[in-house]
């Protein structure tokens, strides 16, 4: 039987990551967390294309598509992103990353560049995608859609939480306005914009544990 396909798209630290690679344990699936891959253009692009000013030089950038290769490699079960043969997991979450991904994510041309390698990888099923328009652009035929949501004050308390675990320095209140102002670019931008499909189930997840959600994820696909 062919092992299903499913998205989970939604806000910024509604912890769609790791709940993902979770059920993707459970369920013997594939789990490719897309937003690692915008970082890890970000990334790149903070490296090798800064303008005069230090800011991303985009064309630079769309010109240089040829020289980032982005690739996941399993180490014990933690899929770790590598550019170029670089570990850059640590870095792609760093705050100038943060801070300027959704800017790189809006382009077009970025948003093309990173729709294929998604797409080849649901190809055969057995996958899990978590990101923001993986329901509806990505994989629009996913077998299951969720869409997760929380609080603001909730989700800032889990990303400065995450972000001291990596030993990453944070202000809360920084922490909390890159989210805010990343999810307003992220929902209004033109192509593909952070929005839950019209088939999604959306989980609010403000007073629900990480447990208590993975329960509730795995009890939609056991029903339907
Ligand atoms: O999931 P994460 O917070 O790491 O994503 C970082 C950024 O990557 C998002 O704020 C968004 O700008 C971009 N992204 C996207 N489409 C996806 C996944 C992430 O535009 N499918």
């Amino acid at each position: 039987m062919k092992k299903p396909v499913i998205a989970i798209d939604g806000y910024s630290s509604t912890g769609k990551s790791s709940i993902s690679k979770i059920i993707a344990d459970k369920l013997g699936l594939i789990h490719m967390d897309t937003g690692a891959l915008y970082r890890g253009v970000t990334w790149y692009a903070l490296q090798h294309c800064l303008n005069e000013n230090g800011q991303i030089d985009l064309h630079q950038l769309f010109s240089s598509f040829d020289k980032i290769n982005l690739e996941f490699k399993n180490n014990d079960g933690t899929l770790i992103l590598y550019l170029n043969n670089n570990d850059i997991s640590k870095e792609i979450r760093t705050n100038s990353v943060s801070d300027n991904v959704s800017l790189v994510a809006k382009q077009k041309e970025v948003r093309d560049f990173l729709l294929q390698s998604q797409r080849s990888l649901a190809e055969k099923g057995g996958v899990i995608m978590d990101g923001r328009d993986i329901g509806t652009v990505v994989l629009p035929n996913a077998d299951y859609k969720f869409f997760l949501t929380a609080s603001i004050d909730e989700r800032t308390n889990r990303r400065f939480l995450e972000l001291k675990g990596l030993g990453i320095e944070a202000d809360k209140g920084q922490v909390k306005q890159n989210l805010i102002d990343r999810d307003k670019i992220d929902s209004e931008r033109e192509i593909a914009p952070l929005k839950q499909a019209d088939d999604a189930i959306i989980i609010d997840n403000s007073e629900l544990t990480k447990e208590r959600t993975i329960e509730l994820i795995l009890s939609h696909i056991q029903k339907i």
